[in-house]
């Protein structure tokens, strides 16, 4: 039972109801506010909060977003509802329909990516499938049937388009396409960013969360938006990004989360007899990037490190992103452990004055802590959700059941919100953000 707050009975229905707020019908906002629209890997997590509610509408969820597939496999970062203002930058300002030669027709897209973790939601949509009646089971194994090549395309492009060197590290270059925009992972690369002219601009975020000490700075803002100047000028070409950017990173935990949708979906693949060739390549890339996250790794802890292509500079941080090898394995037994003991120790879960004992998204002892901003420190529910997750999938039942309970006497207070504070729990950014339902709906499932 949470120690304060709704029962988990109400906490399920809250949830539900939520995600049928923030329903636009064939798309769930992100948050109804500050985030109106559909995000990439915030629709991943939508569709593995609706799957035990309803497949049928988990399956409308993952069928919008790849509706908005580019011809060369990418899946951009925010697919724009029809006819909906308030956020910025929406559509003109991206201009990729004008610009990008592999743009979808009929339906307007940012132009970069995020995390792949789309064969998780994949996954969840095949079990709760198979747990309902037939017709539901058939709903589920149809939509694999007729996105698989969606979905291998997804993975081959990240594979070829992201990994030039194939030496199994995901290259990303905006902050946004690692999700976590303004994390202290970023600030070196950052600082050799220099912005040139920028067409005038309004930050909506900040109507919409009046706190502006819990978003990112306007001088980030600056950074992020010549970075899409820099895109347009190379027409969003995937070759030429690899040199116009003058931010270029590589990001150890897109890689971790790549290497493990990899092997989600060829396990898939495996049981529902697709092609041959495709499972071969994903067993091929969840393998490629395993030892391209381990390669990044202190011999001793196990932490694992971003790299910054521009200055050739590793980036160490106390961040969630050092335990990216948790998430995708490959590390000797023993550095595991050390890094389980990190992850549950006083830097992280353990921290005595957190209130709940989830991780914050960078390390409370870090000199980059800022406790309120953004993805600086303050705890994202759907982070736990990921790292329990999974840890159940790596065996470690008992690891993935104490971030499940945390994760629920957390959310018990019913606000559902982007991220909180982790000293005293309060909520931050926005509120009703519907991953944070989802962790709690498929938790409770
Ligand atoms: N997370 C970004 C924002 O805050 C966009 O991806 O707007």
């Amino acid at each position: 039972m949470p120690d304060r707050g709704f029962t988990h009975t109400q906490l399920a229905a809250r949830a539900a109801y939520l995600l049928r707020g923030n329903d636009l019908g064939t798309m769930t906002s992100a948050a109804p506010k500050l985030y109106p629209h559909m995000w990439s890997w915030d629709a991943a997590f939508v569709a593995v909060g609706l799957a035990p509610l309803s497949v049928e509408r988990a399956v409308v969820e993952l069928d919008t977003l790849l509706s908005a597939q580019w011809s060369n496999g990418m899946i951009p970062h925010i697919v724009f509802a029809n006819g909906v203002d308030g956020y910025f930058p929406g559509p003109s300002r991206w201009a990729v329909s004008e610009l990008a030669a592999h743009a979808p027709d009929g339906v307007q897209t940012s132009g970069i990516t995020q995390p792949p973790v789309h064969a998780i939601a994949v996954q969840r949509i095949l079990d709760h499938g198979r747990r309902h009646g037939r017709s539901t089971r058939a709903v589920a194994e149809e939509f694999l049937d007729r996105r698989w090549a969606d979905l291998v395309r997804w993975h081959r492009w990240l594979a070829r388009a992201r990994d030039l060197e194939g030496n199994g590290r995901i290259a990303l270059y905006h902050g946004w396409e690692s999700g976590m925009d303004n994390s202290p992972r970023w600030d070196a690369a950052y600082a050799n960013v220099v912005p040139g002219p920028i067409p005038a601009y309004l930050r909506e975020d900040l109507v919409h969360v009046s706190d502006a000490g819990q978003r990112p700075t306007d001088a980030e803002y600056n950074r992020y938006l010549w970075l899409l100047e820099e895109m347009k000028g190379v027409r969003y070409n995937d070759e030429e990004l690899t040199t116009a950017m003058s931010f270029a990173v590589e990001d150890v935990f897109v890689s971790a989360v790549f290497s493990l949708s990899c092997e989600v979906l060829a396990v898939i693949g495996e049981e529902h007899s697709r092609p041959h060739a495709d499972v071969r390549d994903l067993y091929g890339w969840a393998e490629r990037f395993r030892w391209g996250v381990i390669a990044t790794t202190d011999e001793r802890t196990g932490a694992a490190r971003d790299f910054d292509l521009r200055s050739g500079k590793w980036i160490a941080t106390e961040t969630l992103a050092m335990f990216a090898p948790l998430l995708c394995g490959g590390l000797p037994r023993a550095t595991e452990l050390a890094l389980l003991r990190t992850f549950e120790g006083p830097k992280f879960c353990g921290h005595p004055d957190l209130r709940y004992a989830v991780p914050p998204s960078t390390s409370p002892v870090s000199k980059d802590f800022r406790s309120r901003e953004y993805w600086r420190g303050p705890v994202w529910p759907v982070m736990t959700w990921l790292y329990s997750w999974a840890f159940a999938r790596r065996g470690w039942a008992e690891r993935a059941n104490m971030l499940r309970a945390e994760g629920l006497r957390q959310a018990a207070d019913g606000s559902f919100a982007e991220y909180y504070e982790p000293f005293t729990g309060e909520p931050l950014g926005s509120m009703q953000q519907s991953w944070t339902a989802a962790a709690v709906l498929d938790w409770l499932g």
